[in-house]
């Protein structure tokens, strides 16, 4: 049941775990401050194997079928980049997305041996490394092409690069009507070979297809010039996840999911398959006091008791990721029920009202993202009341709350970071 509790996702290095037992397993818990994330590792291989089934397939061996390209950059949404890369490679995932070249190190270094894209932008001087640790580059003008070629001095040939193409975002790439001189440099490269070519969706998740389309449409004309100028594009890949979810057209090239494989919808209202999220986030209470009529509670006595009131103390505070924002609007559950957060949310802790939870003491486990028998609150719960998105409530878990992997399987491993 138990993978491993990490000290931290950004120190590889494990802490002692306590066994704690709960109705239905035995899951290890990091020793002293009893806050965790727990990333079920079984629901991200689900949530892998959904978003695989979206994609058309081609019967013709000849045809090059498009896959899913996980994206783990930012430790995988908050989730742990190297476990994560793990389950995800036992889920059947060949190839990984990062952001930057250091994540991409990080891989190799924990033996990740798949193929590794980084899609952001590589700065001068990164090259070498990259080549080192065989990571796949993008490439958006001659300059790139040319700073690869350069940096190969140990005669290494075919070097795999993706063309990453401005269809409307407005960020990187190249854009989709002014190919040429990339090309061109690619042609007469060589030891740099195009082995991809992909762009970026803004708009995919709104109702109205109208801008997507017209991305479709002119990251079509990217491929064409490609084509035209005796280059092949490679492996082709535009979709995020609500690309891949609510664009059809988009499902006969690979696609490139973050959020949706943590087992979010970028619109919770709708999604053609079924998704799980993957991280829970708990702790447990620290300690339990009185407020009596009039007493005020935390900083700048944000909360007055109007009545006689149990609080509970739990260990984790906006360090954690708990935003203090939630002062007064968040809830957990305990017991399965909901408790308010009550006063100002801390650094390092917040209160909440267990007035009407005789039976909760000291210990009892509190369920701060995730779901019990009947009440479950999500990071899209978090995000509506934070007006944010759920990438941003999940990337906000701090490095300092150890992750948790859970296989149902039982499998005891101790993949690390
Ligand atoms: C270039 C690129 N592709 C794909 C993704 C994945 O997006 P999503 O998490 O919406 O699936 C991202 C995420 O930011 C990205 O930057």
């Amino acid at each position: 049941m138990i993978e491993k509790a990490n000290n931290s996702i950004n120190d590889p290095r494990s802490t002692p775990n306590s066994k704690l037992q709960t109705p239905n397993s035995t899951i290890q818990t990091p020793e002293g401050r009893q806050t965790w994330a727990q990333v079920d590792s079984d629901a991200l291989g689900n949530n892998y194997r959904a978003l695989d089934s979206l994609l058309s397939r081609s019967r013709s061996s000849t045809i090059r079928n498009p896959r899913i390209i996980p994206v783990i950059k930012a430790h995988a949404y908050g989730h742990g980049m190297v476990p994560v890369a793990h389950a995800l490679a036992d889920a059947g995932a060949t190839v990984f997305a990062v952001g930057v070249v250091e994540e991409g190190t990080i891989l190799r270094q924990a033996g990740i041996s798949q193929e590794i894209l980084v899609l952001g932008t590589t700065w001068h001087g990164q090259e070498a490394d990259a080549l080192r640790h065989q990571l796949t580059l993008a490439v958006d003008a001659p300059e790139s092409v040319h700073r690869l070629e350069s940096a190969a001095t140990d005669g290494a040939a075919n070097i795999p690069v993706h063309i990453k193409v401005d269809t409307g975002m407005g960020r990187l790439g190249v854009c989709w009507d002014k190919m040429e001189p990339l090309l061109h440099s690619l042609r007469l490269a060589n030891r740099v070979s195009l082995a991809g070519t992909f762009s970026h969706l803004s708009s995919a998740d709104e109702l109205d297809p109208a801008f997507t389309q017209e991305q479709i449409r002119r990251f079509e004309c990217a491929l064409d010039a490609i084509r035209e100028s005796n280059l092949d594009p490679g492996e082709i890949h535009f979709a995020n996840s609500s690309g891949l979810l609510f664009h059809e057209r988009l499902r006969q090239w690979s696609a490139r999911t973050g959020i949706a494989l943590y087992g979010y919808s970028p619109d919770s209202q709708r999604s053609p398959v079924e998704l799980s999220p993957v991280l829970s986030l708990k702790t447990r209470i620290a300690f339990i006091r009185i407020l009596e009529v009039g007493e005020p509670l935390g900083y700048n006595r944000k909360f007055t008791a109007s009545r006689k009131t149990r609080i509970a103390v739990l260990p984790l505070g906006y360090a954690d990721g708990f935003s203090r924002r939630l002062s007064g609007c968040g809830r957990v559950i305990v017991q399965d029920r909901w408790a308010a957060v009550v006063g100002a949310v801390s650094m390092d802790m917040i209160s909440i009202d267990i007035t009407n939870l005789p039976d909760v003491k000291i210990g009892d486990e509190a369920i701060i993202l995730g779901s019990s028998a009947h009440c479950s609150i999500s990071a899209a719960d978090w995000a509506e009341l934070l007006q944010t998105i759920p990438y941003e409530v999940l990337c906000g878990i701090a490095p300092r709350v150890p992750r948790i992997y859970i296989k149902k399987s039982d499998t005891l491993s101790s993949r690390s970071r």
